[in-house]
C-alpha cells in the first residue's frame, strides 16, 4: 500500500492513518472497524508499532470473536499461562481486566489499584512481545494507561553508566503481580537472590528494530546477576528513577471503544488507580514473544526515531 507522508510524521494510506503523538511515543491509527482492514493494512500496523511503540485504535466496537481475529493477524497470541482467574474464561484468549465483580466473585484481574511500571510477563523465559487492551467499559478521566520510552531512556543513560550496564543480566521475580499481590500458587518472598525467575539482559536489542531498550521488567525483587546484593539495589534505583522520568513517559486518558497495542520490548507500562465505585472492564490480548537477547551490532544502529526526535 503506498502512503503519503507529512512533515509532522503522519501517514495517510487509503484505508488508515497514522498520526504520532506529540510526546515521546504513541500514535493514533484511525481506520474504520479493524475487521474491515486489508493485508496492506495490517502491514501499516505492524510497521507503525515498531515506529511508534504504542498505538491507539478508537472506536473499534467490535466483538470478542473480532478482537481475536484481528489480534491473529498482528502476530501470534499466547494464552497467559501464569494468569489465573476465579472466573473461567469464555475465549482462551482473552483476560478481562477489570474491577467488577460478579456474585461478589472478580471477573478479572487487577482490580482498581495503582498499577506499578513493568512489562508484561518479563517473569517468563520468553516474555510477551505484545499486549493489547479492548475498552468496554471504563471511566475517561482516571485509570489511565501509561507508557514509558525504553529506548529514549538507554540512550539517555551517561555512557560510563551504558558501558558498565551492557553486559549484566537482571532476574525478573515471578512471585508477585505488578498490581503488588502474590501470584496464585507462590509464597511471600523477599530475598532477591533467592526468588524464583529468568535472567534477561539488562540492556535488551529489540528484535524487529535492531535498536538497544533499557529492559528492567519489574521492581520488587530483581537483581542484578553477580553484584552485592545492596549493589544490585543501589544501581536499580538509579536505573529506574532515570526510566521512570515523566519526560520519557505519556499516559493515555480512555475512552470506551479504544483498542491499544504496545511493545513490551521497548516499552514499560503503569496505570493509575480510579474511584472503585467505577466499572471498568479490559479485554486483553498477549502476544507470543521471544527470549530477550543483547546484538552488540545494535552499538552501530544510533537512535531510535522517536527517541531521537525527541530528545
Ligand atoms: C496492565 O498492566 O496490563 C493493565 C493496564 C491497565 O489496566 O490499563
Amino acid at each position: 500500500m503506498t502512503a503519503s507522508s507529512t512533515n509532522a510524521g503522519q501517514k495517510h494510506f487509503a484505508e488508515l492513518e497514522i498520526v504520532p503523538n506529540a510526546a515521546v511515543v504513541g500514535a493514533r491509527v484511525n481506520c474504520g472497524s479493524v475487521t474491515q482492514l486489508s493485508d496492506a493494512g495490517i502491514d501499516a500496523i505492524r510497521q507503525a508499532l515498531l515506529d511508534h511503540c504504542v498505538l491507539v485504535l478508537p472506536a473499534q466496537n467490535i466483538t470478542d470473536p473480532e478482537l481475536i481475529a484481528f489480534g491473529k493477524r498482528i502476530g501470534e497470541l499466547d494464552f497467559a499461562p501464569f494468569t489465573t482467574t476465579d472466573k473461567k474464561r469464555e475465549h482462551e484468549e482473552i483476560i478481562i481486566v477489570s474491577n467488577v465483580k460478579e456474585g461478589g466473585i472478580p471477573i478479572g484481574v487487577l482490580g482498581d489499584a495503582e498499577v506499578n511500571w513493568h512489562s508484561d510477563n518479563s517473569y517468563r523465559d520468553a516474555p510477551l512481545s505484545y499486549s493489547l487492551l479492548h475498552a468496554l467499559e471504563c471511566p475517561t478521566t482516571q485509570g489511565e494507561t501509561g507508557f514509558a520510552n525504553m529506548y529514549m531512556a538507554y540512550e539517555t543513560l551517561p555512557a560510563d553508566v551504558r558501558s558498565r550496564i551492557k553486559p549484566f543480566m537482571i532476574k525478573h521475580d515471578l512471585t508477585y503481580l505488578s498490581d503488588g499481590s502474590l501470584r496464585r500458587g507462590y509464597q511471600h518472598a523477599t530475598d532477591p537472590i533467592l526468588v524464583p525467575g529468568p535472567w534477561h539482559p539488562v540492556v535488551r536489542t529489540h528484535p524487529a528494530s535492531g535498536y538497544n531498550a533499557l529492559y528492567l521488567g519489574r521492581r520488587r525483587n530483581a537483581y542484578i546477576c553477580g553484584l552485592e546484593l545492596a549493589e544490585s539495589e543501589a544501581l536499580l534505583d538509579m536505573l529506574w528513577a532515570h526510566a521512570s522520568q515523566e519526560k520519557f513517559t505519556w499516559h493515555h486518558s480512555w475512552t470506551p471503544g479504544d483498542i491499544l497495542i504496545w511493545d513490551n520490548r521497548c516499552l514499560m507500562h503503569h496505570r493509575n488507580p480510579f474511584d472503585p465505585g467505577r466499572r471498568r472492564i479490559m479485554h486483553r490480548l498477549q502476544f507470543r514473544g521471544e527470549r530477550p537477547c543483547h546484538d552488540p551490532r545494535a552499538a552501530n544502529k544510533g537512535s531510535h526515531p522517536r527517541s531521537g526526535a525527541a530528545a
